[in-house]
């Protein structure tokens, strides 16, 4: 087993870069077929989903578009909670069969906070993927139309995901080391 070491964590091999691509060659192969003369928009979540979004639209042979965002959230009144608001996003959604696309669902809080901002703009579909998903750590359940790979509720890295910064440039993925579990 291979071992990286990020500020003060133990990070062991989980995904070879081998596993991934080939998942994530399968995953657009199902998306070839999904939206064969359709022309989706993708909208990549940064900056996790980075590396994700670019090898899969490589395996694209449908004519597709792509564009990249950054979710920000803030505290809003006690009345509404946390806001999410998306920064860059510039395309017309309207009528659009939109795909989303993240590195990871966690609780699902993020997403599920802004999807209504992209339902408001009335796409004409919109369908989420992520390559990996922590099953057991739902606590905000949105609809997940493909998932690379579901994994356990333990902190991963590599492959666009950072632990405090580092770790994005890694081919791999690698789970945070039993020794470090808090
Ligand atoms: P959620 O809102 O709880 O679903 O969390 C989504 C975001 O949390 C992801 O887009 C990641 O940025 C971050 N995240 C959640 N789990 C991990 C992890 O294991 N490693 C790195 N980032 C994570």
């Amino acid at each position: 087993m291979t071992t990286v070491k990020l500020h003060d964590k133990t990070f062991d091999t989980y995904l070879s870069s081998e596993t991934i691509q080939q998942k994530v060659a399968e995953l657009a192969g199902i998306l070839n077929k999904e939206y064969a003369d359709r022309r989706p928009l993708f909208i990549a979540i940064l900056n996790g989903s980075f590396m994700f979004a670019s090898d899969l639209f490589k395996h694209l042979t449908i004519d597709a578009e792509i564009s990249f965002i950054k979710l920000a959230s803030y505290r809003g009144t006690k009345s509404t909670g946390r806001i999410i608001t998306a920064i860059g996003l510039e395309d017309d959604l309207f009528d659009r069969d939109v795909v989303i696309l993240e590195d990871i669902v966690d609780t699902g809080r993020t997403l599920h906070e802004f999807l209504p901002k992209l339902h408001h703009q009335q796409p004409k579909s919109l369908k989420i993927v992520t390559l990996l998903h922590k099953a057991e750590a739902t606590q905000f359940p949105i609809p997940i139309d493909h998932v690379g790979f579901s994994i356990p509720d333990k902190f991963v890295v590599g492959y666009g995901l950072d632990y405090d910064g580092l770790g994005r440039n890694l081919k791999e993925i690698y789970q945070l080391a039993e020794k470090d579990i808090e």
